[in-house]
Parts: structure tokens; C-alpha cells; sequence
């Protein structure tokens, strides 16, 4: 009896001991829904934080060739980081510091940009423009506070196509922890192509020659997550948050269920964290560089399968004929009673819009101009390409109002570096719900209105593309010279 007394205290510390453990590492009190080992195959890895303070993450990134496996028995030589591809999920806190310390081991120059992150100039990882190119051998070290909980993503900026066509973009999530949108189980979602020659190499990036670089050339293997087609378990009736990022050089992707009761995505986030109000969709359509922050309620039969797949988008002549819908995820429902999920919260919030009043208007036609003698093609954004363009020229704070208008046969995805901006409807309010945005499609012979304030504390000069990113290498870019003297601009040679 005495002896059990006395092991009382220590026993009781252990138990304590544990459970504090178990509530550490459980952060959340919300309880996975889903079958244990649900998103095994798909879940992307994560960088490993090397900092101990709590409000810094610090990573190591490596670009480097790498063989990594797409499928059971599809292995392919890419370019990646860290030898993964997709590269490592970043995963920070909004307010976090985060350094990356970057290494180029690849056989050409590189860089990182980090999209859609309204970051300082030096940091946007421009060569040219914000940094110097990261020769082979070298390193640089990123370091910057994250200020937008949201969905983003980090790729190279030299030599574009090429370096994201052969693998290297990676997934960066800015999470709130004061955000509570109802759901448990998350998942991010990265939707790439890959362009593999028959022996399982990298094709060229410049196949098809200047009629390839006018289309944009799309991969022959689509990757959900680096993967063809891979799998997740689900239980019926339980909620599911996925943040899905386009990284793909050219393809536009257009989510749908292809099967199953419960075929709809709500939106409730897009580029810039979440929407104003959150909307319900059949489809989710993604151009190059967007990124939508849905939940979806995958319903049905226990044991049966749900596929998602990627419909048909035209995007202008040549793609959609003789083009199939792609697999993007086999759904297997777990053998599990329905889940039966209350309504889940209203979600709100509070977006401002830029005021258009006394915005300086700039237009912007996007061309496309062909050589009279080689017949070769050029974009260029108002007949002129990047290699000779001018700058559009802001001031600190000022408020500009766009409007861009498509003049091309195909789409363009246009990116603005560095800050957001909101799209506007043919009566000049703003589209409803409001959504930050960073890329906005501009379809073939449409026009678009968008408002953007630039902030007064970070000057520079941000690029803007089509993230069709043949179409930005064969000239569809320009910059924002942001309070900076038009003298100090110089054309640049990377993209
Ligand atoms: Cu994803 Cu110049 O950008
Ligand atoms: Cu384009």
C-alpha cells in the first residue's frame, strides 16, 4: 500500500507528462474527420523550420537536378529544390520572419520570386530588376516578414518557362491562427505539367519554335503535387480545405467532380487570402499563377470512387480541339458511416476597395505581332516588347486604374509583382465578392479593369507578365517603375 503511495506522484507526472505532449502537439482542438493515413500519397513534404525562435522560420533550399517518380515506374530527371518536386511546402505564420538560405547547385543562373507576396523589392528575386542573378556554386539568402495569410507559391525568375517547365515552383501557405473557417482536415494542392520526351527525359523548351512560344507550351504529364493521378481516401460527408495553386508554365486547369452527389467547391479564398463573402461553384478555373482556397464535401457510396478532373478551358485557337479532360484525383471513399456535417460558419471579411476616384487610368493593349519575312511571332504589351518597352511610371500611394485589353487570339494570365489589386465589371465597381488578387485572366479579345494602389514605402520596379511564361519570354511583360525617376529604368534580360 505505502509503496503504491509513493509511486502515486511520479505516476501521475508521467500521465501529465504525456498529455501535455499530446496537447502540444495538437495545437488545434479540431479533431481529422477523415480515415487515418487519408492524404498519405498526396500530402506534400514540408520544410523543416532549422529556428528556434517561434515568430522566424528558417529553411535551407537547394536547387538541383534530381530523379524524382511521377508514377509507379515514371521516374524523371527535373530541376528541383531540395530534390523534391513540387519543392518543400513553406508553411508560415502571418508576421513570420522568414529566411531562406538558397544554394544554386543547378548547371545555369537562377533566382527565387515569391508570388504574390507583398514583400520588399529586394526580395522579389528579379535579376535585373531586385537582385543579381544566384550563379552555379553561389547562394543568397532570402530574408523577409511575411505579411498576407493566404495561399501562394515561389518559383525562379530566369529563363522562366524553361526552369518552372522541368519542375522547380514549390507551395507557400501563410496561415492566420486566429482564422477558423469551420474545417479540420486540409490538404494544399499544387497543379503542374511536366513535358517528358518518349525515353523519359526533359523535352526542350523551345519545341515548336516561335508558333510553340505563341501557343505556350503545355506538358504531356499533368501532376497533381508532383504525382499523375494519385490517390486520397475521404469520408463521406466530411469537409475537406484545399488551397490550390496553378503552377503550370502555360496549362489553365478547370476543376470539376466528374461523379457523386456532391460535386460543388466553395470558394472562400482566391490569390490574396480570403474573399470577402464565399461563393459556390460547379467549377474552379485557374490560369497559370492563380491560386483558390475551396472546400469541398466529397459524397459518396462508401467504397466507390470520385475522380476530379480538369474539364477543357478555351483558351484560345488550338486548345481545346483534339484535347481530352485530364485525371487530377481518384477519390476513394472510405469505407465509413456518412458523416453528417452541420452548416459550416458564415464567413466574412471585411475588404476595403481601392476608391477609382482620381485614379490615373493607363491602358494596356496586349498584341501579338508576326515577322513579315520569318513569320516568327512577338508579344508585346501596347506593340511593344520587354526587351524596348518603357516603364509605366506610379508614385508612391498613387492609385492607377487599368485597363487591359486582350488584342491576341489566346488568353493571358497577368501577373503584377509585389502588390494586389481588384478586378473590376464593366460597370467600374469592383466584382462581388471581392478577392485580392495578384494574376487575373484576360481572355482572348477581352478587355479587363482592374484598380491597384501602390503603396508609398516600397519603391522599385515590379514587373508584370502574361504567367503563360513563353508568352512573358517572348515579350508579354512590362514594369511598374514605383517612385523612381524613368532615367534609372533599364530593359531587362531575364525573365
Ligand atoms: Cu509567378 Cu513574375 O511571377
Ligand atoms: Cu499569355
Amino acid at each position: 500500500m505505502i509503496e503504491i503511495w509513493a509511486h502515486w506522484p511520479r505516476w501521475i507526472a508521467a500521465v501529465l507528462t504525456v498529455f501535455s505532449v499530446l496537447l502540444a502537439s495538437h495545437p488545434s482542438a479540431s479533431q481529422s474527420l477523415q480515415p487515418s493515413g487519408w492524404d498519405a500519397e498526396i500530402r506534400l513534404p514540408e520544410a523543416p523550420d532549422l529556428n528556434p525562435d517561434p515568430r522566424v522560420v528558417e529553411i535551407e533550399m537547394e536547387a538541383r537536378v534530381a530523379t524524382v517518380e511521377l508514377a509507379p515506374g515514371l521516374a524523371a530527371e527535373a530541376w528541383t529544390y531540395n530534390g523534391l518536386l513540387p519543392g518543400p511546402l513553406i508553411r508560415v505564420n502571418v508576421g513570420d520572419r522568414l529566411i531562406v538560405r538558397f544554394t544554386n547547385s543547378l548547371p545555369d543562373s537562377t533566382t527565387i520570386h515569391w508570388h504574390g507576396l507583398r514583400i520588399p523589392i529586394e526580395m522579389d528575386g528579379v535579376p535585373g530588376y531586385s537582385q543579381a542573378p544566384v550563379e552555379p556554386g553561389a547562394s543568397f539568402t532570402y530574408d523577409f516578414v511575411v505579411p498576407d495569410a493566404g495561399i501562394y507559391w515561389y518559383h525562379p525568375h530566369v529563363m522562366s518557362a524553361a526552369q518552372v517547365g522541368f519542375g522547380l515552383y514549390g507551395a507557400f501557405l501563410v496561415e492566420d491562427p486566429d482564422e477558423d473557417v469551420g474545417v479540420s482536415d486540409d490538404l494544399v494542392v499544387l497543379l503542374s505539367d511536366i513535358e517528358l520526351t518518349e525515353d523519359g527525359v526533359l523535352e526542350s523548351p523551345n519545341t515548336g519554335g516561335s508558333t510553340g512560344m505563341a501557343f505556350g507550351r503545355e506538358g504531356n504529364h499533368v501532376l497533381v503535387n508532383g504525382k499523375k493521378f494519385p490517390s486520397l481516401t475521404a469520408r463521406s460527408g466530411a469537409p475537406q480545405r484545399w488551397r490550390v495553386i496553378n503552377a503550370a508554365k502555360s496549362r489553365y486547369f478547370k476543376l470539376a467532380f466528374d461523379t457523386g452527389e456532391a460535386r460543388r467547391f466553395k470558394k472562400i479564398g482566391g490569390d490574396g487570402g480570403l474573399l470577402e463573402y464565399s461563393v459556390e461553384l460547379d467549377q474552379v478555373v485557374l490560369g497559370a499563377g492563380e491560386r483558390a482556397d475551396v472546400i469541398v464535401v466529397p459524397t459518396a457510396e462508401p467504397a466507390s470512387h470520385l475522380t476530379v478532373v480538369s474539364l477543357l478551358h478555351d483558351r484560345g485557337y488550338g486548345s481545346t480541339e483534339l484535347r481530352d479532360t485530364s485525371e487530377l484525383i481518384d477519390i476513394t471513399m472510405a469505407d465509413m458511416p456518412v458523416y453528417r456535417s452541420g452548416p459550416l460558419p458564415e464567413l466574412r471579411r471585411n475588404i476595403v476597395p481601392f476608391s477609382t476616384t482620381g485614379a490615373t487610368p493607363v491602358k494596356l493593349d496586349l498584341t501579338l505581332s508576326q515577322d513579315p519575312l520569318d513569320k516568327s511571332f512577338q508579344y508585346g504589351i501596347n506593340g511593344v516588347p520587354f526587351w524596348d518597352a518603357t516603364p509605366v511610371l506610379a508614385n508612391l500611394g498613387e492609385t492607377q486604374l487599368w485597363t487591359v485589353e486582350n488584342t491576341t487570339p489566346w488568353s493571358h494570365p497577368l501577373h503584377l509583382h509585389g502588390f494586389f489589386f481588384l478586378v473590376l465589371d464593366e460597370n467600374g465597381q469592383p466584382v462581388r465578392p471581392l478577392e485580392w488578387k495578384d494574376t487575373v485572366d484576360i481572355p482572348f479579345e477581352e478587355t479587363r479593369q482592374l484598380v491597384v494602389q501602390f503603396d508609398d514605402d516600397r519603391p522599385g520596379t515590379w514587373i508584370f507578365h502574361c504567367h503563360i511564361l513563353d508568352h512573358a519570354g517572348g515579350g508579354l511583360l512590362n514594369a511598374v517603375h514605383l517612385g523612381l525617376p524613368e532615367e534609372v529604368f533599364k530593359p531587362m534580360a531575364a525573365h
